[in-house]
């Protein structure tokens, strides 16, 4: 009922003027192939507009139709997506997309509710597809629509708790237009999120809802939306030992049901604290090598949503190889590892020291 209240009041077309007026020129607001909509969704879950537009433009260059992706190799999809992170949802929507070939004939499916049956497909990415790439009347709720909704109403209800998704689910599905308008309204609702009704320090006295935004009234804007559960993080410690025999570098596909699954990385020691070179002589396999380590990196962090990851690289030169290649260690050529899925602070710091 509430819901329904608040969405009468919503100034549906001075956000589509503002929207007309500001909007971005984005290569996936031109297009309705559902394909080329997913894949800019799956790359923008991952980051921000103007770091996300080179991978769409990649991946829709490499592979221009969905049969080009699922035929694709692994290893090449995930070194497209080197630099974005989280390599799961490359896995996933390479996953998907050959579903969707075998079982579907290449056809995505056209509609929210099937949609969502396939695996690697959420309810935002779901309903963003089907509201750009088919104009069904569908809201689509990303972390910008929850802020706009959570200020313009003054909802103070935790959007990290259970409740929120079906209240502001609600809300947003109400004050959709129910007309061929909701596409462009879904798109005005993030664009507005994105560029105006911004996290930090919005520009509210040039806000064209400014006149009815609730949490402008009430002095709220800076605390809205409410959001708790600051989540836990965990610090890792990765050792780095880049074993080099004969000009090439030992490497091997991480497969381990972890950050960076199906990437390759160097020898590592995962330990309670970054290794000091006095206690290398306890750790197993590199005891060995003590005498032979070259060159000791400064520490680097690398921050991921759940984790801070400390790492060090250590270089040591080898004579005889079998001790890592009976691990399932390979050696690359310094060339052929330019071309490896790789996590991208190895691959800075390859580009660095390495080549
Ligand atoms: N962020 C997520 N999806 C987006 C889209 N379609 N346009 C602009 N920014 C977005």
């Amino acid at each position: 009922m509430e819901a329904e209240q608040k969405g009468k009041y919503f100034p549906t077309e001075k956000l589509l003027e503002w929207y007309e007026k500001n909007k971005r020129d984005l290569p996936w607001r031109n297009t309705k192939n559902a394909y080329h909509i997913w894949l800019s969704e799956v790359i923008l879950q991952q980051t921000r507009v103007k770091q996300g537009l080179p991978y769409y433009q990649k991946f829709v260059q490499n592979y221009p139709q969905i049969e080009n992706l699922a035929n694709a190799q692994e290893s090449e999809v995930l070194r497209l997506w080197q630099g974005l992170g989280y390599y799961s949802r490359a896995r996933n929507m390479h996953k998907t997309a050959q579903e969707i070939v075998e079982k579907l004939a290449g056809k995505m499916p056209d509609n929210y509710k099937d949609l969502l049956k396939l695996k690697g497909i959420g309810k935002y990415t779901a309903a963003a597809i089907a509201s750009f790439g088919f104009d069904e009347q569908v809201a689509v709720l990303d972390g910008n629509v929850y802020r706009v909704l959570s200020r313009f109403f003054g909802i103070e209800t935790d959007i990290a708790s259970p409740k929120a998704e079906k209240e502001f689910r609600e809300i947003a599905q109400n004050i959709l237009p129910k007309n061929e308008k909701s596409n462009q309204f879904n798109q005005a609702m993030m664009e507005f999120g994105a560029l105006q009704c911004t996290p930090q320090s919005p520009d509210c006295l040039f806000c064209p809802l400014e006149s009815q935004c609730k949490a402008l009234e009430k002095g709220k804007v800076n605390e809205l939306p409410i959001k708790s559960k600051k989540i836990k993080i965990k610090e890792r410690f990765f050792n780095y030992f880049i074993f080099e025999h004969q000009n090439k570098i030992a490497l091997k596909v991480r497969n381990k049901k972890d950050i960076w699954e199906g990437l390759y990385d160097f020898y590592l020691v995962e330990h309670h604290e970054i290794l000091q070179k006095k206690q290398l002589e306890s750790i197993d396999l590199i005891q060995n090598y003590v005498n032979d380590i070259q060159s000791i990196s400064k520490i680097y962090t690398h921050i991921l949503t759940h984790q801070k990851i400390f790492i060090s690289f250590f270089h040591i030169n080898i004579d005889q190889k079998e001790i890592l290649t009976q691990k399932n260690y390979q050696f690359f050529e310094k060339n052929e590892i330019e071309n490896l899925p790789k996590p991208i602070l190895l691959a800075n710091y390859y580009k660095e020291f390495i080549k």
